[in-house]
């Protein structure tokens, strides 16, 4: 397990994603060469009496040391993180908990990212890219409620990866839910030369596992939990495993095998 600090790190990017969803930098994040993909952060909210910090995905980490997250405002702690200006600090605890896998350099990594699961799957595929893994082999699958749930469209396509948008409403891309361009896609494929990838709301996530457990498709779920500490100590945040017993979302996780956790 990798070693986390806990660094004060200034605001140096915010931007606006529009429809309560944001996107943060700070700098310098002294742990930043540390960070994979599937790792996490604790951040402090600043300037209040909130005692427990708030997770986040890591979206991006830039080589000196920019780290991005970006959210979804859903309570207190997300609306005053929304509400940071450029130069306020942060305290940030991490990287946190484990982390996705390589794919095998033949395999076709097929990617299930649904609202606030994208960050870390897009960092992922982020860093597939710049290892020189071929973005023709990556499908990103992304489903959201509306157009305006698809987060990052440019910058997810600026990859070259094949990128599938889905939305309920299908005012983006396909319309309905990401399973079933996602069956059609494994249908049309040799199902052994597949990896899945996902993160997403619980729904989308028990049926990435039913989706791998049903064509035999290994692959890798990021999941969430609540978690007041984030480190291991407190049990708040385990899961089910399917062998029996349970585990840390926070430290054998967030990120798990298919068919791993009871979901
Ligand atoms: C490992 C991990 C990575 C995460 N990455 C991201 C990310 O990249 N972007 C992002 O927007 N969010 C992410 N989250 C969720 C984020 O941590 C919560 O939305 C945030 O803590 C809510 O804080 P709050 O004070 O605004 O809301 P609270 O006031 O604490 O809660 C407001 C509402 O949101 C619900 N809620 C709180 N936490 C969660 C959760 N984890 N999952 C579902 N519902 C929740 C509460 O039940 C409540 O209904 C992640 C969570 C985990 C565990
Ligand atoms: S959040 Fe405390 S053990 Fe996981």
């Amino acid at each position: 397990m990798i070693k986390p600090t806990a660094d004060d790190a200034l605001l140096v990017r915010k931007r606006d994603l529009k429809n309560n969803y944001y996107s943060i930098t700070f700098k310098p994040f002294t742990s930043a060469k540390k960070c994979k993909p599937g790792h996490f952060i604790q951040l402090q909210i600043p300037k209040t009496d909130i005692f427990f910090r708030r997770p986040m995905s890591i979206a991006s980490v830039s080589s000196d040391g920019d780290i991005e997250v970006i959210f979804n405002v859903v309570g207190r702690g997300t609306k005053l993180l929304a509400n940071l200006e450029k130069n306020d600090t942060v305290n940030i605890l991490g990287p946190l908990g484990s982390s996705f896998s390589n794919p095998k350099k033949n395999e076709e990594v097929v990617i299930i990212a649904g609202g606030v699961g994208f960050p870390p799957l897009m960092y992922f595929a982020t860093e597939l890219v710049k290892s020189k893994f071929p973005a023709k082999q990556i499908h990103f699958f992304y489903g959201g409620r509306s157009k305006d749930d698809i987060l990052e469209k440019s910058r997810i396509k600026k990859l070259g990866l094949n990128f599938y948008p889905i939305t309920e409403d299908g005012t983006f891309g396909e319309k309905g839910l990401v399973t079933k361009p996602v069956e059609r896609f494994i249908n049309e494929n040799e199902k052994s030369k597949l990896r899945i990838y996902s993160c997403g709301p619980t729904g989308m996530l028990k049926a990435a596992n039913e989706i791998g457990k049903k064509y035999n498709i290994p692959g890798e779920l990021s999941l969430e939990a609540p978690m007041p500490c984030g480190v291991g100590i407190c049990l708040g945040c385990i899961v089910e495993l399917e062998k029996g017993g349970h585990a840390r979302v926070c430290a054998e996780g967030p990120v798990f095998q298919i068919g791993e956790v009871k979901l």
